[in-house]
């Protein structure tokens, strides 16, 4: 009896810890993190919600990725695996299902999520897990500092805001402005907070400032009260479903005014929400689907084959960081989380669609910007200047990177440092091809 015990306690405690292997997500199981089978990456967002086009243009661009991946053999000779959670765009949820994928599905990293209240609910439960998430196009800057696991392959808000106070103040030459924020999102709330900042530095006022919540419908109030002050532009950091009706409504109160916005803009819904309200109408953002950059064209024909729609900077990020993923996961020669994480946080000069990204130490993408003009009449927008981050070389023609070659290629390109110390290279400046050296 003794013996069947103790036979017993044996085979018990093996059980038990072979249980307890498993459950980390890095066991040699085949199905899971080991190192034979499918690659199991998790990617959350929303499909159903108030922000549904981010998540469809990311499961896209994801998806365009790991295929072309899979059809040049995989990864180290291993097929990637997408596992797809909607979220319906909310905080909550995006929590549920992050953790579903890590402790349900095992995958190996987590790609997601898009709006930045999202990532910022989620990215706890990743780091806590110790998986690596990746999110392609949250920009608010408290999504990376939740630890070591999270990175991005987008800039962030503090350029992002800047770049658009700049093009207000400089080529605008606004005096002042008015701002009209989404008080439920931490992306339009940091935005609104930078934006202001550069904007006052540079010497302007922000004369009226107002804000919405998520789905509000009627604007008015805020916008009549903008009206009596008579900014000289209105900056508007918020999601498409807003930004598109308080257009209109702003129109409709015979405010002419430029809007100017961010990323948050960027979806093909915009145009059938704010149709000519959308002009004169500018943001900063990721890409431009018009760059002439081969292979920007080659992942916008591969895109719009498998999707046919044009892909917006959310599938443009979401490729990327597919592809960083993929990258990362070669050179740790395996799917230890550790050790991906850190070949995550190396990433230098990984030449992606939306620009070249390289991490720096707070695992956030070092990157220029775009401001596009909006172009109602095409449901599109037009490529204007592409702004590049204080310190960061503009790239020359001999360096080419996928900016200059669109510039270069329009053979109308300026380069010149403005005295902000932020380069700009505007392709609408004439048909002159001098570059001015910078400083
Ligand atoms: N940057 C936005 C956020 O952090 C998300 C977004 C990115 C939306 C790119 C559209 C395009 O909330």
């Amino acid at each position: 009896m003794k013996n069947f015990f103790l036979a017993f306690s044996v085979i018990f405690s093996i059980v038990l810890s072979s249980a307890c292997v498993d459950k980390s997500a890095n066991s040699g199981n085949a199905s899971t993190g080991g190192d034979t089978g499918d690659i199991k990456v998790g990617v959350y967002g929303d499909t159903t919600g108030a922000t549904s086009s981010f998540g469809q243009s990311t499961k896209n661009g994801i998806q365009l990725a790991f295929d072309e991946i899979n059809a040049a053999g995989g990864v180290n000779g291993r097929k990637l695996q997408m596992i797809f959670e909607d979220d319906q765009g909310t905080p909550e949820k995006a929590k549920t299902v992050i953790s579903k994928l890590v402790n349900q599905d095992k995958v190996v990293a987590v790609l997601g999520e898009v709006a930045s209240s999202n990532s910022l609910a989620a990215a706890p439960v990743a780091q806590e897990a110790k998986i690596p998430m990746i999110t392609p196009s949250s920009t608010n800057p408290k999504v990376t500092e939740v630890g070591d696991y999270i990175s991005r392959v987008c800039f962030i808000d503090p350029f992002q805001g800047s770049v658009m106070a700049k093009f207000a103040a400089n080529t605008l030459k606004a005096k002042t402005a008015a701002i009209l924020g989404d008080n439920s999102s931490d992306y339009s709330k940091g935005l609104t907070q930078f934006f202001e900042q550069e904007f006052v530095k540079l010497g302007g006022t922000i004369i009226n400032k107002q804000t919405y919540a998520q789905k509000d419908q009627d604007f008015k109030a805020q916008l009549t009260q903008m009206r009596d002050q008579k900014p000289d532009v209105i900056y508007i950091p918020g999601y498409y479903g807003e930004v598109g009706i308080i257009a209109k409504q702003a129109r409709e109160l015979g405010m002419n005014q430029p809007l100017l916005g961010g990323d948050g803009w960027d979806s093909p819904e915009l145009w059938k929400l704010g149709g000519a309200a959308l002009k004169p109408a500018y943001i900063s953002n990721h890409y431009s689907a018009d760059n002439p950059a081969p292979e920007i064209q080659n992942f916008v024909k591969a895109y719009q084959a498998k999707f046919n729609v044009a892909p917006d900077s959310l599938a443009a990020l979401a490729y990327d960081s597919a592809k960083v993923l993929a990258d990362a996961i070669k050179r740790a020669n395996g799917t230890d989380s550790a050790k991906l994480k850190d070949a995550i946080n190396a990433t230098k000069n990984f030449a992606g669609v939306t620009g070249t990204i390289s991490l720096d130490a707070s695992r956030n993408a070092v990157k220029s910007a775009v401001v596009l003009e909006l172009n109602p009449a095409a449901s599109k927008f037009d490529f204007k200047e592409t702004i590049y981050p204080e310190g960061m070389t503009p790239p020359t023609a001999s360096t080419s990177n996928t900016n200059t070659t669109m510039n270069t290629n329009a053979m109308s390109n300026t380069m010149n440092s403005n005295s902000m110390n932020s380069n700009t290279m505007n392709s609408n400046s004439t048909m002159n091809s001098t570059m001015n050296a910078n400083k």
